[in-house]
């Protein structure tokens, strides 16, 4: 599988050097054309060369290494989701030399997990078309696993048989096109995966102890809050204050965000954690348990982050680091990953275009959602107070506001609800919730034209 990928890689960037060779070599006769080429947007630029040429292919082996590390890289994480949790034995099952059941081809589909189709051999293709691979035995799971086509988790295998799991960003930050069949198809990174029930997932470990120690409580305490958690959410704050639930009593987890088209943006995560990179670090070594560095002392405070705070979260070195020598490409792989544009027929184009006039106008969304980044430039944080809700997500951040939401691609991510714990179920509730708290006294004719237009980004 990495001898295919590292095929690939070298694949493509020979295909770049042929061509940036071809280029050269047909402009060759023609003087005034041989300093320039096309490029995809159209415009004529001078020709690559000494420098300029030394940074377009330092840029593009860059995507290709950040793109293998969100895809393929666990960072040592197995030695917790396997070693430590044992997750991998009950995936297996106890037929495949783990315990209980184990876990189902159908199951997991169900657990909102993806099967990358470009990793599955042709015969077995031809077999699920035939209907003949038996999709309730984990010993299929454990295959799948096997081939490396389970998106975002990591099988490791010893003599033949499961020995331990780790899991990849792609678990919760891509998806699958479904060109074969409901979550089967191919690879879409940077889509937020909204069908995924991460909380179900870690539940079905057989020892949750770590857990449970971590935030002083029992392994079924433990199990009832991942299980709180539901499809499309993940808790990054719960090992830093060992808070399971809002006031309300709903479970205090987030939605997953996209992480496509997030270059141009200051501070990213709902609360504004920090930079792209800063929450790389922080999600492999602290949420992943991977093996590396990371550094924030914003953890160190004891009464926002009292689990944090007594664990040394704020300043971790585990070794080997496996992280820090990774971030540089990881950025910059996910700075490279446009927000797809909203296919045609999905949106009502003249209504979209009303609607762009009372989003910058009537409506003074841009005044925050600056287009085309549709966040702001700058430090791109609200108190709850400025957009209308209450604060228990804000404060368990450093600084206490939500962050922006950069508008592009909402489309993509509509299964789960808006905002930060998906209160607005639609984008319609979203627009009646700014005019509600913003007193915008907009139509149902201009609030439909908004949703056009957002659904349109
Ligand atoms: C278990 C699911 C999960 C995994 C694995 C995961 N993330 Fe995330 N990610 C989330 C959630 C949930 C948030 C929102 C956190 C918050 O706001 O508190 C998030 C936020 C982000 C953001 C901020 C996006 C924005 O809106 O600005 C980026 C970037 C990101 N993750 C990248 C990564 C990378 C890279 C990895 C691997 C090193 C990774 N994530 C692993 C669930 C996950
Ligand atoms: C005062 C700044 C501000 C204004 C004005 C504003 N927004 Fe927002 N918007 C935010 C913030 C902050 C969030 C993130 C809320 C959260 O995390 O829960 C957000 C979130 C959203 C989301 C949810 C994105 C997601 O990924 O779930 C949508 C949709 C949205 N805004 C649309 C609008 C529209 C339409 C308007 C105009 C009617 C508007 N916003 C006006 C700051 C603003």
């Amino acid at each position: 599988m990495t001898a295919g990928i590292r095929f690939r890689s070298l694949l493509s960037f020979i295909l770049v050097i042929a061509s940036v060779a071809t280029i050269t070599v047909l402009q060759r006769p023609e003087k005034a054309r041989a300093q320039t080429r096309s490029n995809a947007d159209g415009l004529t630029r001078p020709l690559a060369k000494g420098l300029d040429q030394a940074i377009v292919n330092s840029a593009l082996q860059s995507i290709e290494k950040g793109r293998e590390a969100f895809r393929f890289d666990t960072f040592g994480d197995e030695a917790f989701w396997g070693d430590t949790l044992n997750l991998d034995a009950t995936i297996a099952g106890a037929a495949n030399g783990g315990i209980g059941p184990g876990l189902t081809p159908k199951q997991a589909l169900g657990l909102g997990l993806k099967v990358d189709v470009e990793a599955l051999p042709a015969a077995l293709k031809d077999q699920l078309r035939a209907g003949t691979v038996n999709l309730d035995d984990p010993a299929t799971t454990v295959a799948l696993l096997q081939l490396n086509s389970v998106v975002g988790v990591k099988g490791f295998f010893t003599n033949g048989a499961l020995s331990s799991v780790g899991i990849q960003c792609a678990l919760c930050h891509s998806t699958v096109n479904d060109s074969f069949a409901p979550g089967i198809g191919s690879r879409l990174d940077g889509w937020a995966n909204r069908d995924l029930n991460v909380g179900a997932i870690v539940a079905f470990a057989p020892d949750l102890s770590a857990f449970a120690t971590l935030l002083g409580t029992t392994q079924d305490t433990v199990r009832q809050v991942l299980n709180s958690w539901g499809p499309g959410k993940f808790d990054a704050e719960l090992a830093l204050d060992g808070k399971a639930f809002r006031p309300d009593g709903k479970t205090a987890a987030t939605l997953i965000p996209p992480a496509f088209g997030l270059a141009g943006v200051n501070l990213h995560t709902w609360t504004g954690w920090g930079s792209v990179t800063h929450w790389n670090a922080f999600v492999a070594t602290l949420e992943m348990h991977g093996k590396g560095t990371f550094f924030d002392p914003r953890l160190n405070d004891a009464a926002k982050f009292p689990i944090a705070a007594a664990n040394g979260f704020g300043n971790v070195r585990t070794t080997p680091d496996l992280i820090t020598r990774k971030l540089a490409d990881l950025h910059f792989y996910q700075l490279a990953i446009p927000s797809p544009a909203a296919p045609n027929g999905t949106f009502n184009v003249p209504a979209a275009n009303r609607g762009r006039g009372l989003f910058a106008g009537k409506a003074a969304c841009a005044a925050c959602h600056v287009p085309p980044l549709f966040t702001e430039p700058g430090w791109n944080m609200h108190t709850p107070d400025e957009v209308g809700i209450d604060d228990f997500q804000a404060k368990r951040s450093p600084d206490e506001r939500y962050r922006t939401s950069p508008l592009k691609g909402l489309w993509t991510h509509t299964k789960g609800g808006f905002y930060h714990d998906g209160r607005f179920a639609t984008l319609l509730d979203v627009v009646n919730h700014y005019d509600a708290v913003k007193g915008l006294e907009l139509t149902e004719a201009e609030k439909q034209d908004l949703v056009e237009y957002l659904k349109s980004l």
